[in-house]
């Protein structure tokens, strides 16, 4: 019985693990409540891979819902990505945050319980490192006091799982990604943010579309070489791959204690400036922005030591930074039309 459930599996990440998943011969079944992805990706993702996964909708925060699943669909593990994720919507609605990202989370661990599924994978966060002491940021980093409501679930999340693999038999990992970019070679899927998009990478793209005026730089006067923010961009089919070798490590019963913690990153850090120069030059087109304040909340710089995910998960990323920002671009011209 290869069948594993995907959380939020329409949403970014979620459809490029889908996709890794059912290449890797995994029957996928998928619960998303469309609050931040369009069902067309199901679609899409059979278009890529031949197979369209099976889809429940319904909103993990209905814990009757969630049982009623768990009574009808057998799995052998979980990937858990459904979670509200926009840092600055968390500073303005904490409640939602906590409610969704906390409850869900309970009932599925829960319904692990009642139904013996010992197999689970956790969608988190650098940001549960705060500003960091030292760089390049490894798992014994500190778990700093979060600077946002989205950070603060992240942390939660992990102390939920890791005393409940204490005080039972579930077998978690947790993966720390760092920033996610880029799409699908297929431009089948990619990223979709509803309305303004609060991430870099989506506004450079829909900027370079013609959709945004300009890019604001939000800040140029950090303690960095060039004054802009430094952060470890990692190609969303790389670390679709990871969770994929992470699942395997639990079904393969590899781990070496019952709750782990990978940080998902390329090792490199990169500036905003130099991300939009490395865009200009992938796709020889000049991208306007502007210098404005710096963003609250924004940390200075934050990369990933990979040397764990490396040698103990045996995962490594394999794009490069400017793969992932052509096929950013390739994506975004393809549902723009242009
Ligand atoms: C990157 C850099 C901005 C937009 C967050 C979450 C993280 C994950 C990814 C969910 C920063 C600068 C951005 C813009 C800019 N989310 N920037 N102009 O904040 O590093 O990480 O999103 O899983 O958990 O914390 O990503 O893309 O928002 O910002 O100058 O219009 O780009 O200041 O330095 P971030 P980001």
């Amino acid at each position: 019985m290869n069948k594993i459930l995907v959380t939020g599996g329409l949403g970014y990440i979620g459809s490029h693990t889908v996709v890794a998943l059912q290449q890797e011969g995994f029957e996928v079944v998928i619960i998303d409540d469309l609050s931040n992805a369009n069902e067309d990706v199901l679609y899409r993702i059979g278009k890529i891979t031949g197979i369209t996964p099976q889809f429940e909708k319904f909103d993990l925060r209905v814990k009757s819902l969630v049982e009623r699943f768990f009574s009808e669909n057998k799995v052998a593990g979980i990937i858990h990505f459904a979670a509200s994720k926009a840092v600055g919507e968390s500073m303005e609605n904490p409640l939602l945050y906590y409610e969704n990202n906390i409850h869900s989370l309970v009932y599925l661990l829960q319904a692990c319980e009642k139904h013996a599924i010992r197999n689970f994978i956790f969608s988190s966060s650098c940001t549960v490192y705060g500003e960091p002491d030292s760089l390049p940021i490894t798992e014994e980093a500190p778990v700093k006091q979060a600077v946002s409501p989205y950070g603060n679930t992240k942390q939660i999340n992990e102390e939920i799982l890791n005393d409940t693999c204490r005080a039972t038999k579930l077998q978690a990992i947790s993966l720390r990604y760092f920033n996610p970019i880029g799409a699908h070679e297929s431009a089948e899927i990619g990223e979709l943010p509803i309305g303004t998009p609060q991430n870099l990478v989506p506004f450079i793209t829909q900027t370079a579309a013609g959709l945004r005026k300009e890019l604001s730089v939000f800040g140029d006067d950090y303690p960095t070489p060039d004054g802009s923010c430094i952060r470890d961009y990692i190609h969303v089919v790389d670390l679709a791959k990871a969770h994929v070798i992470a699942l395997q490590r639990l079904l393969n019963k590899k781990n070496a204690s019952n709750f782990e913690i990978f940080n998902l990153g390329t090792g490199r850090g990169s500036s905003v400036l130099e991300i939009i120069k490395a865009f200009e030059k992938v796709t020889s087109k000049k991208l306007p922005y502007k210098i404005v304040d710096r963003r609250p909340g924004d940390v200075i710089a934050v990369y990933a030591d990979t040397t764990k995910a490396n040698s103990v998960l045996g995962w490594k990323t394999e794009k490069t930074m400017e793969e992932a920002l052509a096929s950013a671009w390739g994506w975004e011209k393809k549902i723009r039309g242009v």
